[in-house]
Parts: C-alpha cells; sequence; structure tokens
C-alpha cells in the first residue's frame, strides 16, 4: 500500500514555480535541460511544458539503486547535444546523499558549459554528505524512501500521478 504525501496538484503548482525561476533567471537566452533516467522523465517533460524559453533536451543514463538498498552506481552518458557554451540545467528525481548529482555535475562541467545549474523536485534534505547546490529545489521531504510520479519501487510505481511512502 502507498501513502500519499505530494499529491498531483501540489506536484503541478511546484512545477509551474520552478518553471519560472527558471524563465526569470534565463530570460532571453537558450538553456539545456539535461534529464537523469530513468527518474526524471515523467517531471522534465512537464518542468519543460511550462518554460517559454526555448528548451533543448538530453539524458543521461544513471542506475544506482537495487531495490531500497543502493547498488554501484553507473553512470551513461547519453547525451548528443554539445554542452560546450551552452546554458544547461540538470535535472534530477530525488536527491538522497547527493552523490548522483554531485558526480554529473562535475563531469557536465568538463564538458565546458557556460554555466551549469541543477534542479530536483525531491530533496531529502538531512542526507546530502557532498557539497552540492541545488540551484531549484521543489519538496524537501524527511529519509523515506518514496515512489510515484517517475520514482520507482524495483521499476514499479513510476507511474502514479503523486508521491508516496511504502507502507
Ligand atoms: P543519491 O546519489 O544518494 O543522491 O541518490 C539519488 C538517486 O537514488 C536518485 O536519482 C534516485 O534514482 C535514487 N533514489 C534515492 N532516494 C530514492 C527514493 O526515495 N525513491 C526512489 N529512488 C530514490
Ligand atoms: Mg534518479
Amino acid at each position: 500500500m502507498i501513502k500519499k504525501i505530494i499529491s498531483k496538484s501540489e506536484i503541478k503548482r511546484k512545477i509551474k514555480e520552478i518553471a519560472k525561476e527558471i524563465e526569470s533567471d534565463f530570460a532571453g537566452k537558450e538553456i539545456i535541460m539535461v534529464g537523469i533516467l530513468k527518474g526524471s522523465f515523467i517531471f522534465l517533460s512537464d518542468l519543460i511544458r511550462e518554460i517559454s524559453l526555448p528548451v533543448e533536451c538530453d539524458f543521461i543514463k544513471v542506475s544506482s539503486y537495487k531495490g531500497k538498498e543502493k547498488g554501484k552506481l553507473k553512470i551513461e552518458f547519453l547525451n548528443s547535444l554539445s554542452l560546450k557554451g551552452k546554458n544547461v540545467i540538470i535535472v534530477e528525481d530525488i536527491v538522497d546523499t547527493g552523490g548522483t548529482l554531485n558526480e554529473i555535475v562535475k563531469r557536465i562541467k568538463k564538458e565546458k558549459a557556460a554555466v551549469v545549474k541543477t534542479c530536483a523536485l525531491i530533496v531529502k534534505k538531512k542526507k546530502i554528505k557532498c557539497k552540492l547546490k541545488i540551484d531549484y529545489s521543489g519538496f524537501k521531504i524527511p529519509d523515506k524512501f518514496v515512489v510515484g510520479y517517475g520514482l520507482d519501487f524495483e521499476e514499479k510505481y513510476r507511474n502514479l500521478n503523486y508521491i508516496g511512502y511504502i507502507k
């Protein structure tokens, strides 16, 4: 059973707020939004449709969890667009220890992007173990495993239109 903690309408409202922030920070500019697969695919697709700037999209594939336990981190750079001189926003579903996003920021900085910003729908605030700045963040939640709206437990529950705990 899933206990709902963030509803579909709260997510929608939060995405509009994040989109407004991005639009004002990058007014008159073009951006590339790089989604971290698989978890961010729903968030990214809803977010870009709220942004009225010219937006390009690309993806990085990361698999880090086996069930609820952390497995070995595997990062595959699928991005086909050149990020050199571009305004890049990395889009993540959830930040736990921050290890994944931190690694990706370091790697994208090597591509000589003009600006590298980070965006995460959910942040487990107390757990971040590295010096990671999250420029655009949605919800701060306690340290519990959540599913839905792209987030999975053993590949299931990504299709829920809300976010919740597994009970
Ligand atoms: P980090 O590297 O510890 O920040 O872990 C981030 C990654 O772990 C995210 O991209 C998710 O794929 C996964 N993850 C962390 N917490 C959760 C959760 O509560 N539910 C589902 N996936 C999670
Ligand atoms: Mg992820």
